[in-house]
């Protein structure tokens, strides 16, 4: 099947092509491409701006990619006796229809994600449990909370369905200059506006009851960004809508993304941390002088320097991160001091204390899942039962009680406080993150365009930090620095999309 559909589109390729050059609307005159472009960082943003870029500059185009740790950057496993767990992004709604397309490119295979019975914690008592009956459970909602939460389900399934207008904009290949642009082409002014709302102000106007928000809604985002219910409302509706059903992983492990981009995009890793980045005028083959940028970087000891036509930054730029240094720009390349969120990931491989959370005896707790309140005095974020990356054959129902638990926490977790999670443990492994933006709204969302050829992805990460958001975020800068580079600026913040394409297929 793909060798056929491989065959086939050279063919069409090279039949568009030669119609292009009897003379196609505005595609005329294409500058020849760049000779070399760099991406700082081998995440799932760098790996698929890799993959973007190749698709848009074509096959002689060199692209370096600088990684100084380790590829998937924030997609990694941990390893429990002879068992990879996914330590850092871990779940992929069943729309991330990049990241869906990445796997059936790349041949990966998908495992699903349950997080089984999910129960929250008050810090005293567990204040909502849900039952494996489907009828139960719903009663129990609307006797606890109404109706409120299919009115979640429709408030996040409407975000949604805007959201997905992205992938047809990007489809036709139209880019956006900033992250505001972008949302705006998605939802408006309700969208951009979702960034200087908390999640709290817009739900309570929207008439959702404290006890719910406090109960349901909360113990979500302190699971999925470590935060209460003050980040912002775009961030706290992709966060819900890891409540859907239908979630899924990548088999092996969700950073088989990132090396599977890589070599797809037959891009050069180089293992070494970025330094510094300059613009010097260098005198190239073809005899005129050019401006290009001048990457400093660091090889265990050693220091190199190359020169590149276009740079991507696909890391968040931050001393504490990435600490790059932007030399002599003029003006100077704005600098962003903005906070990231502590998150610890810890997987313990034992039989958990259920007195902890319920007075009922253990064969009786049942849940696979414990969310928490936004109470200061607890030292998790959440726990919960997690399978191996080839969960396939993972032995599921545990004879001996034990199972792999995947604790979130803010600190690292002290021996003292695991020895009170759990009744005995054989194995515990950790991992810190700096793991997302510690969200403040109003957020100002940092530039994409950093100066003339330089571009930074993980700007967005201020609506929302998740995989597909950085997918998204290099998919549209693959796009931005091809228009700019071939001075295409119909391409680029293109007003009412949304109408203009919707005739189109
Ligand atoms: C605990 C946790 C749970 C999460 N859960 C989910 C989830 O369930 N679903 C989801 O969609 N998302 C989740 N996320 C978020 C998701 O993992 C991130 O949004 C995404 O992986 C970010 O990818 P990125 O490529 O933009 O950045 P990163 O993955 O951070 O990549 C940046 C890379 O740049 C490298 N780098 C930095 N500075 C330099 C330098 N100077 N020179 C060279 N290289 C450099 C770093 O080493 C790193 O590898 C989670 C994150 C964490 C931490
Ligand atoms: C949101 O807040 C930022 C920062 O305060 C401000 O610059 C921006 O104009 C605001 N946007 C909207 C749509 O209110
Ligand atoms: C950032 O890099 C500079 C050198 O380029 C170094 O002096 C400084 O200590 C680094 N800062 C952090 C927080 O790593
Ligand atoms: C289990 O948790 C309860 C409640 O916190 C505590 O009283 C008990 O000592 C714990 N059991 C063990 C074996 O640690």
């Amino acid at each position: 099947m793909g060798r056929v559909a491989g065959e086939r589109f050279p063919s069409l390729l090279g039949l568009w092509l030669l119609l292009c050059s009897w003379g196609c609307p505005g595609n005329a005159e294409l500058r020849a491409p760049p000779d070399k472009i760099a991406i700082i960082g081998g995440g799932i943003g760098g790996t698929s701006a890799a993959y973007y870029l190749r698709q848009k500059f074509g096959k002689d185009v060199k692209i370096d990619v600088f990684e100084r740790g380790e590829v998937g950057g924030r997609l990694a496993t941990l390893n429990v006796q002879d068992q990879e767990y996914e330590a850092g992004g871990s779940v992929i709604h069943p729309l991330n229809l990049h990241m869906k397309r990445f796997v059936k490119d790349l041949g990966l295979s998908t495992v699903q994600v349950s997080s089984g019975l999910v129960g929250v914690y008050d810090g005293e008592a567990l204040v909502f449990e849900e039952s494996s009956w489907f009828i139960i459970n719903m009663i129990k909602l609307i006797w606890r909370y109404g109706f409120q939460s299919l009115r979640m389900h429709m408030w996040v399934e409407d975000l949604l369905d805007k959201f997905m207008r992205i992938y047809r904009y990007q489809s036709h290949d139209y880019a956006f200059s900033s992250v505001e642009k972008l949302l705006h082409a998605l939802g408006g002014d309700d969208f951009v506006g979702s960034l200087n709302r908390t999640l709290l102000e817009t739900l309570q106007k929207a008439g959702f009851s404290e006890k719910f928000l406090h109960e349901l809604v909360a113990p979500v985002m302190r699971t999925n960004y470590g935060q209460n219910l003050d980040i912002n409302t775009f961030v706290g509706a992709v966060s819900m809508a890891c409540t859907d059903s239908g979630l899924w992983a990548v088999e092996g492990g969700n950073k088989l993304v990132c090396s599977g981009l890589l070599r797809a995009s037959k891009s050069n890793l180089i293992s070494g941390s970025v330094m510094s980045i300059e613009e010097k005028t260098r005198t190239k083959q073809t005899g005129n002088p050019t401006k290009m940028y001048e990457v400093v970087y660091q090889t265990g000891s050693e220091t190199h320097s190359d020169f590149y036509d276009i740079i991507l930054v696909a890391t968040p730029l931050n001393r504490n991160m990435a600490n790059i240094t932007f030399l002599n720009f003029d003006p100077p390349i704005e600098e962003f001091h903005q906070y990231y969120q502590p998150i610890v990931t810890t997987l313990v491989k034992g039989e958990l204390n259920s007195t902890f959370f319920s007075s009922r005896a253990k064969d009786k707790f049942g849940l696979s899942t414990v969310l928490t309140m936004d109470n200061l005095d607890l030292f998790i974020n959440s726990v919960g039962i997690t399978s191996s990356v080839r969960n396939k054959d993972d032995p599921q129902p545990s004879t001996d009680g034990t199972h792999v638990w995947k604790i979130f926490s803010r600190e690292t977790l002290t021996k003292a406080q695991i020895l009170k999670l759990f009744l005995s443990y054989d194995y515990a492994v950790k991992k810190s993150w700096l793991a997302c933006p510690q969200y403040k709204p109003p957020e100002k969302c940092p530039s994409i365009i950093l100066h003339d050829r330089l571009y930074y992805l993980n700007g967005i990460e201020w609506a929302a930090s998740a995989m597909e958001m950085s997918a998204i975020a290099a998919h549209n800068a693959a796009l931005l620095a091809y228009h700019r580079w071939n001075g295409r600026t119909d391409m680029i913040d293109q007003d009412g999309l949304y109408e203009k394409l919707k005739t189109e297929l």
